[in-house]
């Protein structure tokens, strides 16, 4: 049995009026939005509301709005869709254009930078300092004439750190190089104006702010091109083919509406958990203190334990959190955020992320405070210097 779910930077519970919205569409008002009967007018009507709710979240315009299946999609359509659309306007270029982004960034900006760079262009990763924070001189000396695109997070997925956007965007706009943010872990969790911020493109996720999972948005400032990747349809003003997951972007539509008012008491909740643990629990700190962060976000080591084990141990009494740590291959890898941070592989592999969500209450976290430090104690006992290879090994 579930007691608390505070996992929510993974994927977050829809929310009761979320799915009240979006129910009908599930439920007989199905159409397709480009069907000229009465039923696909419906569906065109729902899904342009939708987006005036997203563009009105960011502080963007309607027409701005791309719907993308999700987070990863968005960040692919961006990063993808700048560089195709060089490649389109300079067919006979013979040297590629070189591309920023940073070492903490979620895999699915990584991997596109990864796959870039063995295509031929260079890339310059951004380090992060042991705060987390990405200083914004590094891209100062990090930006070339032949700088075609930068890709910085807003806010990291792990920490909740905020990196410093608004002046990345800025000395990218100066350098007359197009700026990037993937904000999927930053919208609705604090006040985002893409105007104000300056960028040309923002990924955000619906499965991250109480909407539906696979269901997504790529604001693209008007008058920047990107080349579509998928072929088909004339679908998104021809950036993305594909007939609309109307379900999906009525929940996003109707989670961009939802009161924000209440990430105050999220930061509450978190602090709570932080000074807790902290003052009770030896040898622990919290990565990107004393830092900006997103309210509901918190990942914290515990020296001398295995995350996994723990993870395990606080599921068993029904508690759901999370390590950074990645399964490959059978052995789990330490979060690549962590190690970039600067943190000692044992450190990285006994941090914890808490990530709060709306549904989640002070009782919650009670109960959770009530448990943990017993269970840090236990592992500790049990994790002698030399099991954590071990351990990894049967994870
Ligand atoms: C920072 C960040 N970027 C991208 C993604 C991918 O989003 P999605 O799961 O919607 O594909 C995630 C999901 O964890 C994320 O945290």
């Amino acid at each position: 049995m579930v007691r608390a779910y505070f996992d929510n930077n993974a994927s977050s519970p829809l929310m009761p009026e979320v799915l009240e919205a979006m129910r009908p569409t599930l439920e007989g008002a199905h159409g397709n939005a480009s069907s000229i009967h009465q039923r696909g007018q419906a569906a065109k009507a729902a899904l342009e509301q939708a987006r005036a709710n997203v563009a009105k979240l960011i502080g963007a315009d309607a027409s701005e709005i791309v719907f993308t299946s999700g987070g990863t999609e968005s960040n692919n359509l961006a990063i993808r869709g700048i560089v195709g659309e060089w490649r389109a306007s300079h067919p006979s270029a013979t040297a590629l254009p070189h591309l920023i982004t940073s070492r903490i960034e979620h895999h699915s900006v990584l991997n596109v930078f990864e796959e870039l760079e063995r295509l031929g262009h260079p890339v310059t990763y951004l380090r992060a300092a042991s705060d987390g924070r990405i200083e914004p001189a590094e891209l100062q000396l990090a930006l070339r004439p032949d700088t075609g695109l930068v890709s910085i997070m807003m806010a990291n997925n792990e920490t909740g750190v905020l990196q410093p956007v608004a002046e990345f965007a800025a000395m990218a706009r100066a350098a007359k190089v197009k700026f990037h943010t993937d904000a999927i872990q930053a919208v609705a969790k604090v006040p985002i104006d893409v105007k104000a911020l300056g960028c040309d493109l923002l990924s955000l996720s619906g499965h991250k702010f109480h909407a539906c999972p696979g269901v997504g948005a790529l604001y693209v400032r008007r008058g920047v091109r990107i080349q579509a990747m998928l072929y088909g349809g004339r679908h998104e003003r021809e950036r993305r083919a594909g007939s609309e997951n109307l379900p999906g972007i009525v929940s996003l539509g109707a989670a961009a509406r939802l009161d924000l008012a209440d990430n105050a008491r999220l930061a509450q909740l978190r602090d709570r958990i932080e000074q807790t643990i902290l003052a009770s629990v030896p040898r622990t700190g919290v990565a990107g203190a004393g830092q900006p962060r997103v309210p509901n976000t918190t990942d914290i080591y515990f020296d001398g334990i295995e995350g996994e084990a723990l993870v395990i141990a606080l599921d068993l009494h029904g508690f759901c959190v999370s390590t950074g740590a990645a399964c490959t291959s059978g052995a789990v890898e330490p979060s690549h955020v962590l190690l970039a941070m600067g943190y000692p592989r044992a450190r990285a592999r006994a941090s914890l992320r808490f990530s709060l969500g709306h549904q989640n209450t002070a009782d919650e976290i009670d109960a959770l405070l009530a448990i943990l430090p017993e269970l840090v104690q236990t592992q500790r006992r049990l994790v002698l210097p030399d099991a954590a290879p071990t351990l990894a090994r049967l994870a």
